[in-house]
């Protein structure tokens, strides 16, 4: 690839910022000085910009805390993409969290792990505390356990703990649109507040609520390994 997207990619700056800096001198590949932005550089090499080295790597991911008034679309504003300055611009949230969702949210650039983590066929286990405006009914932890009829599909089986009558617990596999408030809402309750907790085997210690982390090597190697049931 060109040098100047090898470092835009790596958002190292904007492609004319980076042109100006390799004409300039600033950048080296495998040691060597290099003024031409239109220089063809492997993903291997080692390319330094202002004496630092830009490692690339094609794909990230994070782990991200999700403050409640952010959107998980591309056509709003105040994108939870905003919170993450330095990823990569393809870098995209793996599902949806409401705007009113508070949170852990996967965001990576990687589609085919997305699309895999998304795929209900997969069964990786969300985890979400909600409190709700009345008391939930203890009928609930069956009725969700049976999996509960919504109007356009009937959701598979959740695990519901309820260990205070207006706060819950409940774990489900699959991510379809509003499927928690939707849930609450048919046993007669409105949530109020929503938090995802645990994605799979990840949470959110350490990181507070707008902030941010890059996952590690091992639990990227963990989520692929949950996933390899999917073949498509
Ligand atoms: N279920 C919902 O209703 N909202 C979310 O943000 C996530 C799951």
């Amino acid at each position: 690839m060109r040098l100047d997207r090898y470092l835009a990619e790596m958002n190292a700056g904007t492609r004319s910022e980076l042109k100006k800096r390799i004409r300039k001198g600033e950048v080296t590949v495998n040691g060597v000085c290099i003024r031409d932005a239109d220089h063809q550089v492997e993903e291997e090499d080692i390319v330094t910009l202002g004496g630092e080295e830009i490692a690339y790597h094609r794909y990230e991911y994070y782990l991200l805390h999700k403050p409640a008034g952010y959107v998980c679309t591309l056509d709003r504003s105040l994108q939870v993409t905003e919170l993450i300055p330095e990823a990569r611009k393809d870098v995209m949230p793996v599902g949806r969290l409401d705007k009113d969702t508070e949170g852990l949210l996967l965001l990576t650039n990687d589609g085919q792990l997305a699309h895999k983590l998304i795929s209900p066929r997969n069964h990786v286990e969300k985890l979400y505390y909600a409190e709700t405006d009345l008391p939930i009914p203890e009928a609930a932890i069956e009725a969700f356990a049976e999996g509960l009829e919504l109007e356009d599909f009937k959701a598979m089986p959740a695990k519901l703990q309820i260990p205070e009558e207006r706060k819950a617990f409940l774990t489900i596999c699959e991510g379809k649109y509003h499927q928690v408030r939707r849930m609450f809402a048919k046993m007669g309750c409105e949530v109020l507040y929503l938090r995802r907790e645990r994605f799979d085997f990840l949470d959110l210690s350490g990181v507070p609520c707008g902030e941010h982390r890059l996952l590690n090597e091992e639990e990227v190697a963990l989520l692929k390994k949950h996933c390899e049931k999917t073949t498509d």
